[in-house]
């Protein structure tokens, strides 16, 4: 078991146990705001990467209460935040979040929607970070997920464990597109190679509750080329303390240019599947 109780990058004040609190309690208040405020039409307020990557008024609103409820909290800690970027702090924690991680389920009004907190020592990237505490909550069926670095993950309390598929082919697996017409390309041809090696595909649209049904055992299998940080803290340390393995491909850790989940064996096979096929590329 990994303990961070003695680790001198994690402040005196706090634990592990406590950060995972603090992202539950994060997480739940969002989700609550997002659950309730919801219009009956959700409008567009504007656009990012591309016309379909928008951003509605609930996404800042979260964003919004996060920020708040953190400095109230803790307020020397820094913020990473899909809508509103960096801002620093001088403990060493950041906290990584996604105010609505599947934010096109929430426009349309589609259930697979969630609010992602998580708690980071070491540089906000995943390259480079420690992700000590998370919480994802499911907006619509109020699931919530958490887990503290070497203390297991939880859905509603209840301990999760990974359990490994017999083979490939029996494995239900979840993966994601970005919004880039030439990522897409390129990820629909992966997806021709992977389709029929496997059970079958769910693309749910939200990231962060995908990695959250790995540990679960709604999916067995989840892989996705582009995540941003916030997509992937919370979710991705559920999914590691259920016992999953979290990677990316040819010996690198998960990031944006690729993340595999799931149980071991059967990641092994899928990684090299990906790894066959060029999937770490746009062409
Ligand atoms: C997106 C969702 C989606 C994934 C995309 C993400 P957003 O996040 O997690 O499932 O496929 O890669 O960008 O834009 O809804 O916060």
């Amino acid at each position: 078991m990994h303990s961070f109780i003695d680790d001198p990058r994690l402040p005196d004040d706090v634990t592990v146990a406590d950060l995972r609190e603090l992202a539950e309690r994060l997480a739940r208040a969002a989700g609550d705001l997002v659950r309730t405020g919801r219009p009956d039409r959700v409008e567009v307020a504007s656009t990012k990467s591309s016309a379909t990557d928008v951003v509605t008024r609930m996404d800042a609103d979260s964003e919004a209460l996060l920020r708040r409820e953190i400095a109230a909290a803790r307020p020397d800690d820094a913020v990473l935040g899909e809508e509103d970027g960096a801002s620093s702090g001088t403990s060493g924690i950041t906290w990584v979040v996604d105010p609505i991680d599947g934010t096109v389920n929430y426009l349309y009004g589609v259930a697979s929607y969630a609010v992602s907190v998580a708690a980071v020592v070491g540089a906000p990237d995943p390259q480079e970070w420690t992700v000590l505490a998370g919480a994802v909550h499911s907006v619509v069926d109020g699931r919530t997920w958490t887990a503290g670095l070497g203390g297991g993950a939880t859905v509603d309390g209840r301990s999760l464990r990974v359990v490994e598929p017999t083979s490939l082919a029996q494995c239900l697996v979840g993966t994601g597109f970005g919004y880039d017409a030439d990522r897409r390309r390129a990820q629909a041809r992966v997806l021709v190679e992977v389709l029929p090696r496997v059970r079958d595909i769910r693309r749910l649209g939200s990231a962060a509750i995908d990695l959250c049904l790995v540990a679960s055992g709604e999916l067995d299998l989840y892989y996705e080329r582009g995540l941003n940080p916030w997509d992937m803290a919370a979710g991705g340390l559920v999914a590691q303390e259920a016992g999953a393995v979290l990677t990316g491909l040819r010996e690198r850790a998960a990031d944006h240019e690729m993340t595999v989940a799931g149980a071991s064996g059967r990641v092994g096979e899928l990684v090299r599947l990906l790894e066959d096929v060029g999937a770490d590329a746009d062409e």
